[in-house]
C-alpha cells in the first residue's frame, strides 16, 4: 500500500551491518563483536535503557559520508515498502555535543535525501528534534546553528528522555523556532502523562503528537485533540519494545480510531526496535483484527497529516484512492 511515515529517527534507524562498517572505516570501537551480541543487547525495559544504546550507536557517525550512507540506506527500504513520503527526524546535539559540525550532519542526510527523491522517487523534509535532557539553552545553540541551513529543515521535534523534562521547559526555543518558520512537533504521552500532551499542545502549540498514547487517560484532552485535528503518529513495535503497552494485543490503535483520534502508523527506530514500518502495519493489523478499510485509514492520515503543501499532498492521496479502489 502507498503510504508516508511520519515518526522516524534517523539515528534508530542504524542496522548493525551498516555500524560495524562505519565504525570499522572511522577507526572506533564498539563494545560489541558481532551482529549477534549487538542484537542481543536490543532487550529494553524503558525509554532510558534504549536511548543509553541509541546515542551509543550514533557515536561511530563522523563525517559526511556517514550520515549520507545513513540516511540513504533507509531511503532505499523506503522504496522497498512503497513508502512514498517520509518525515526524517534527526538529532543534531547527539552530534555536536560530541564535536561533529552541525552542517557535516545536515549535509549528510540532507543531499540523501535530495538523491533519493531523484533515484528512488521518495520524497522526504527533516524534523530537526531538540534533546529534552539537555537544558533549553542548548537547543538554543541548535536553532542558532540551522539559521544557515533553514531551507532544508521543515519542523521542529523535542525527544530523548520524557519524565522530567516536561514541555514547558522548551516553551521560549519553542517560540523562537516558530518566527523562524519552523513547525513544531513533540514527543508527547509515550512515558509522560496527559499532563505533557497538554503542554505539548497548549504551551509548544505542536501541530502533530509523537505517540500520545497517555492522552487516553483524559477524556477532555482527547477532545480537545480531535477538535484541534491534531493527528498522533504512533509507533506499535516501539510501544512493545519500550515497554510503553505490555502487547500488542493490548494497543490502543484502534481505540484511538474508535475514538475519533486521527492516527498514523510508523517504526520509530526501526533498526532497534524490530520491524520497518511494513511490519508495524502487519503486525498490528493481526493484533488487532484491523479491517482493509481501517489499513486505508491509516495509510491516508499519513498523507493527510504530513507537512507536505498543496498538489504534492493531493498527487499521493490520489495515489492510495486509486491503489485502494482498485484493490477492493
Ligand atoms: N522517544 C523519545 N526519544 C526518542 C525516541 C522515542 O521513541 N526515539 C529516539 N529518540
Ligand atoms: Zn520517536
Amino acid at each position: 500500500m502507498p503510504k508516508a511515515e511520519l515518526h522516524l529517527h534517523i539515528e534508530g534507524t542504524f542496522e548493525p551491518e551498516l555500524m560495524f562498517e562505519i565504525a570499522k572505516r572511522n577507526d572506533i570501537q564498539i563494545p560489541f563483536k558481532s551482529v549477534e551480541e549487538i542484537q542481543k543487547a536490543y532487550n529494553f525495559d524503558c525509554l532510558q535503557n534504549f536511548l543509553d544504546i541509541y546515542y551509543q550507536g550514533a557515536g561511530v557517525l563522523i563525517y559526511e559520508n556517514d550520515f549520507y550512507d545513513l540516511t540513504y540506506s533507509y531511503l532505499e527500504k523506503c522504496a522497498q515498502q512503497n513508502v512514498l513520503h517520509t518525515e526524517i527526524m534527526f538529532d543534531p546535539q547527539t552530534h555536536t555535543q560530541r564535536g561533529i559540525n552541525f552542517e557535516i550532519v545536515i549535509n549528510g542526510i540532507s543531499k540523501a535525501c535530495d538523491d533519493a527523491e531523484i533515484k528512488l522517487g521518495v520524497s522526504s523534509l527533516l524534523i530537526m528534534s531538540y534533546l529534552r535532557h539537555l537544558p533549553e539553552e542548548s537547543a538554543f545553540t541548535t536553532l542558532e546553528q540551522s539559521l544557515p541551513f533553514k531551507d532544508k529543515i521543515k519542523a521542529i521535534g523535542l525527544d530523548s528522555s520524557e519524565k522530567g523534562n516536561p514541555p514547558s521547559k522548551f516553551k521560549n526555543v519553542f517560540k523562537a523556532s516558530v518566527k523562524e518558520g519552523y513547525i513544531p512537533l513533540a514527543h508527547a504521552g509515550e512515558e509522560g502523562d496527559a499532563n505533557y500532551v497538554w503542554e505539548a499542545i497548549d504551551i509548544l502549540k505542536i501541530k502533530r503528537i509523537d505517540h500520545g498514547n497517555n492522552s487516553l487517560q483524559d477524556p477532555k484532552l482527547i477532545q480537545e485533540i480531535i477538535d484541534r485535528d491534531v493527528a498522533l503518529t504512533v509507533c506499535p513495535l516501539s510501544n512493545t519494545s519500550l515497554q510503553v503497552v505490555s502487547d500488542l494485543k493490548d494497543h490502543p490503535l484502534k481505540k484511538m480510531m474508535d475514538l475519533g483520534l486521527k492516527v498514523t502508523v510508523n517504526s520509530d527506530d526501526p533498526a532497534y526496535f524490530g520491524g520497518q514500518l511494513n511490519q508495524n502495519y502487519i503486525e498490528i493489523q493481526k493484533a488487532l483484527q484491523l479491517s482493509k478499510k481501517d489499513l486505508y485509514e491509516l495509510a491516508k492520515n499519513s498523507f493527510k497529516y504530513s507537512l507536505l503543501e498543496g498538489t504534492s499532498k493531493q498527487k499521493y492521496l490520489k495515489i492510495l484512492e486509486d491503489y485502494y479502489r482498485n484493490s477492493s
